[in-house]
């Protein structure tokens, strides 16, 4: 039987990858599937919260009960997020969000040129959503979650992480090309900024949502 205790809560969650466009036909992106976020999303629902759900490139149906918001980029992301966030009890950064996007966008797809070598992609920075959400918090008390993806040093990598980001919770991951990403399981371990470890074992990404909003929601009260 599912606690209603987020009943009155608002949530948001990100979900999906972004898609850095390079021109009409191409972009850069990862490979996440947005399982986990939707998860996260129709676990919050079942247990009271409106949950505003901001989906980049997933393909998933909207789940039921849930306001969706599509984005594209990155900046299209941290806009949606930006605009949710003053009536946010939490929010639950499970997107993959691209570090980088091209310097520029050509209108008309990108040529091969017959034997030269290709122009280099140039790269700049995109914004950190988390660490900005994180260290200018929309409303006092309000609980910020991340993600982190590892492939190695899993958890000296997240510890870290947590601490750059400046969230409350970080749920670490440890993904590869057949692990995490768009599979129906996960399993991580959740740091807390208190120095709390939980780890959650082997299982339906749910159980992982519902550790996650467990966790949550005693930082609510
Ligand atoms: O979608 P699935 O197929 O179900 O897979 C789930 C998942 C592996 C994508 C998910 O569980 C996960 O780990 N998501 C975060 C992946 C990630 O991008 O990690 P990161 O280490 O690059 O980023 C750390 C955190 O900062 C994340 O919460 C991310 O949303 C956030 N971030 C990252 C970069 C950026 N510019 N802005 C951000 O807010």
């Amino acid at each position: 039987v599912t606690e209603p205790d987020l009943e009155g809560r608002h949530v948001v969650v990100s979900a999906g990858g972004t898609r850095e466009p390079l021109d009409p036909v191409r972009f850069l992106g990862n490979r996440s599937s947005g399982k986990q976020g939707y998860a996260l999303a129709r676990t919050a629902a079942a247990r009271g919260a409106r949950v505003t759900l901001i989906a980049a490139n997933t393909g998933l149906p909207d789940p039921a009960g849930v306001d969706v918001v599509q984005v594209g980029t990155a900046v299209q992301l941290r806009e949606a997020v930006l605009k949710a966030a003053p009536e946010a009890d939490a929010i639950v950064m499970a997107a993959a969000v691209a570090d980088f996007r091209p310097a520029e966008y050509a209108t008309g797809k990108i040529k091969k040129k017959d034997d030269k070598d290709p122009d280099p992609i140039v790269l700049v920075r995109n914004p950190d959503i988390l660490a900005e959400i994180s260290a200018d918090r929309a409303r006092p008390g309000q609980v910020i979650v991340g993600f982190a993806a590892e492939t190695d040093d899993v958890l000296a990598n997240g510890r870290a992480k947590l601490t750059r980001k400046g969230c409350d919770l970080l749920v670490v991951n440890e993904v590869g090309e057949r692990k995490t990403f768009g599979s129906e399981e996960n399993e991580a371990v959740v740091l807390g900024a208190d120095g709390s470890e939980t780890p959650v074992s082997h299982g339906p990404k749910e159980h992982l949502a519902e550790t996650v909003w467990d966790l949550v929601a005693r930082r609510l009260g």
